[in-house]
């Protein structure tokens, strides 16, 4: 049973196809084929969240089938049900999970005891929905509307700053070492990318793929994306004025952000805080694309739940 619990968990050719599909799926928006009919999906959610939830749920929708969205609160799981148990009980009434939690363990036990496909929709070490939807938009901009959208981001430098060490950095690392792409992460003394995934960087055969530097300057130097996440992520939020004491420097302002290429973007996973990791100018620039990025959630989850829906029919 193929899964998406990792960026690396689809091989370039299938990346490249996913993308073209998403794009289909954008230019055919309510045309295309039901090709999840029948079918019903549950999502398991452990952490807030709007896009991806309100992605998940219209887009299986739109696919043509039924959506179960469960708050981790709502059902057994973690009290008095395991993972392995509920994995397997799932497995007996849904076609595929798509699940929110704290570690990437939980979702892989979830994926290893069920017997359909697990999309993972954020952990504390990664956030592949949200990466390959950035990939996505970005190449969008890179491209016409039939040049190749995953070769079109190869060679890309992307600036990655402030908390360099958790979901979003980390899955952007994985992110361009799949694209082909460079990567330079900018933030505080302490905050480099951590053991967790550079063993997962290891053990993919990746080699020298992230830079790390405690100057921003440096980090936006030639980058073709300058990316930003909230210093204080969900289950972070004990640490975050501390967190904001740090990161200050690593902040993306106009200045800084000219420091990047004339004609770099601007992207932000969202939620976004502004007057802290960006300046509400950069948000507001003609070059920021977050809300493209925010839309085509909608699009590049529908391809990724249609390539692992299809192995349910084979
Ligand atoms: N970017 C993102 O995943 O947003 P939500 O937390 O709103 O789902
Ligand atoms: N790093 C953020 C991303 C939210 C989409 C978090 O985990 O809260």
């Amino acid at each position: 049973m193929k899964h998406f619990l990792k960026e690396t968990d689809f091989k370039p050719r299938e990346v490249a196809e996913v993308f073209e599909l998403a794009r289909e799926f954008k230019r055919k928006r309510g045309r295309h084929d039901p090709v999840l009919a029948r079918q019903t999906w549950a999502l398991i959610f452990a952490k807030a969240s709007t896009r991806t939830r309100v992605s998940f749920e219209v887009g299986i929708h739109e696919l043509g089938g039924h959506a179960i969205f469960l708050n981790k609160n709502d059902i057994h799981l973690g009290r008095s049900e395991s993972l392995a148990d509920t994995a397997r009980v799932l497995s007996r009434f849904v076609h595929g999970l798509v699940v929110r939690t704290y570690a990437q363990s939980d979702v892989e036990e979830l994926a290893r005891y069920g017997s359909i496909p697990v999309i993972n929709a954020l952990t504390d070490l990664l956030h592949p929905c949200q990466i390959y939807t950035d990939a996505f938009t970005a190449a969008e901009r890179w491209t016409g509307p039939r040049g190749s959208l995953l070769a079109s981001l190869r060679g890309r430098k992307i600036a990655f700053l402030g908390d360099t060490r958790f979901n979003m950095a980390n899955s952007w690392i994985l992110g361009a070492a799949l694209f082909g792409m460079k990567i330079v992460l900018a933030g505080p003394k302490g905050y480099e990318p951590g053991a967790q995934i550079n063993t997962l960087l290891s053990a993919e055969g990746f080699t020298g793929v992230h830079q790390f530097t405690t100057d921003p300057y440096e980090a936006v130097a030639g980058a073709d994306i300058v990316y930003t996440d909230v210093w204080a992520s969900m289950g972070q939020e004990e640490t975050a004025q501390q967190r904001i004491l740090q990161m200050r420097p690593y902040a993306v302002t106009a200045k800084l952000f000219a420091a990047a290429k004339p004609d770099a973007l601007f992207m932000h996973c969202l939620p976004a805080h502004p007057g802290e990791e960006v300046e509400q100018a950069v948000l507001d620039s003609p070059r920021s694309i977050v809300f493209d990025q925010a839309e085509n959630r909608l699009h590049v989850q529908k391809a990724i739940v249609a390539t692992l829906a299809r192995q349910l029919q084979a």
